[in-house]
């Protein structure tokens, strides 16, 4: 088994990846993502399972005949920008090995097998994550998604129509969705929970409620050297104000909130801006602390902007409620993974996955595997590949006991 995963390893570690700093770069629809896509089919395909894309642009493998019932595992290949190699990825080649496990030990699914790879997964290329799998699902509209754009203007619509997709067939697929019995996606974990426990895979039983907002502020455009302070509405300032709200808001609610991304115009040393547009990222256990953050930094942004003269707008961009996987799912999983008296720990997390999105509509719930540092969405992202391997074993279990798989 260790053997089939690290091949697909090998095969897939070259995709994407920046030979300087070591991180991927895989944004959907791009060549690379196209790539990605075709090592998935070909994968797949040698396997003898049936490759489909549906109406969203997300891949499906099946083993055997499409549902229904099916057992679906699988995760994302997109990165964020300069991102680690595990994000997505792991749950992937881990799925393709846990099929090829289950042949080495002659265990033939009695229920439909299915392994999937979402789309946009992290959003970082059109700004709004989860995207394939909140389209499956109907939680975003295709009139929406179809006008969300890229940094340099494309349309998801243009960038899917290049791809070789129809974005007007684009929308919820109650028929693919029916056919799914049961999701569990695994994940590498993206803390340090299991390092603690040392275990090397655990069960998600709960998903933090999350989103983004996106922050303009607006003054207007001067030259640095000859406008006087008093003349100036320079939207540089409220926006370090709200970066140092942004943490105390965090801190007093138990939650952590970041901006990790800015935008400002016109973006040169001698002149004052005239717009900083910030993107905040806000998570929280809870929900009302989630939005207690979010109103904290909206209150102080706007008394920072009123004071320097600039105005504000705030946009949630997209919104997650708090998810708690089944409970009945979760144990089953932990016992399966660990045994009865050791089960696997039951951890929750404040990443966002398409398994929280697909939870809305399907039993589903995910396995961690350890990340000793809990760094990610960096290049030292990193599992060792014995945990790797445990991974793949204990999705082998998960699929068989699903599945039904008999010798
Ligand atoms: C995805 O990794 C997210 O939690 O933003
Ligand atoms: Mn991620
Ligand atoms: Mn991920």
């Amino acid at each position: 088994m260790s053997d089939t995963f690290d091949r697909l390893w090998a095969g897939l570690a070259p995709l994407g990846r920046d030979r300087t700093t070591g991180g991927y770069r895989r944004l959907s629809w791009t060549p690379v993502d196209a790539e990605l896509r075709a090592w998935f089919a070909g994968e797949a395909d040698a396997r003898g399972m049936t490759v489909e894309t549906d109406r969203n642009g997300n891949l499906w493998a099946w083993l055997g005949e499409p549902g229904p019932d099916a057992v679906v595992t699988g995760s994302h290949l997109d990165s964020v920008p300069n991102g680690g190699g595990f994000d997505g990825p792991l749950g992937v080649v881990s799925a393709l090995a846990a099929v090829d496990e289950l042949n080495r030990r002659g265990l033939r699914p009695r229920r439909p097998l299915a392994i999937v790879v979402f789309v946009e997964e992290e959003g970082a290329r059109f700004g709004v994550p989860r995207l394939g799998s909140r389209l499956l699902t109907g939680a975003i509209t295709a009139d929406r998604a179809r006008g969300l754009t890229d940094s340099d203007g494309v349309t998801w619509a243009r960038a899917m129509a290049d791809a070789g997709l129809d974005p007007d067939r684009m929308g919820a697929d109650p028929d693919r969705l029916s056919r799914i019995g049961v999701f569990v996606e695994l994940h590498i974990e993206q803390g340090r929970s299991l390092a603690r426990h040392g275990a090397p895979v655990g069960v998600a039983a709960t998903v933090w409620p999350h989103g983004r907002w996106r922050l303009d502020f607006s003054g207007q455009a001067d030259h640095a050297g000859t406008t006087r302070i008093a003349d100036r509405n320079d939207p540089m300032l409220p926006f370090a104000e709200t970066v140092a709200a942004v943490r105390r808001a965090a801190v007093e609610h138990d939650a952590v909130a970041t901006i990790g991304r800015v935008w400002l115009s016109p973006n040169t040393s001698n002149s004052i801006p005239s717009r900083v547009r910030a993107w905040l990222d806000a998570r929280a256990p809870q929900e009302a602390a989630l939005r207690a953050v979010v109103a904290g930094v909206d209150t102080a942004a706007r008394l920072a902007a009123a004071q320097h003269g600039v105005s504000l707008s705030n946009f949630q961009e997209s919104f997650f409620p708090r998810v708690d996987f089944p409970r009945d799912l979760c144990h089953r999983l932990a016992a399966l993974v660990g045994g009865e008296d050791t089960p696997a720990p039951l951890l929750s997390t404040g990443a966002g996955h398409d398994a929280a999105i697909l939870a809305s509509a399907v039993p589903a719930t995910m396995l961690f595997v350890r990340n000793p540092t809990g760094i990610s969405h960096a290049p030292e992202e990193r599992a060792d590949p014995a945990d790797c391997h445990a991974g793949v074993t204990a999705l082998t279990e998960v699929l068989a006991d699903l599945t039904d798989a008999k010798s």
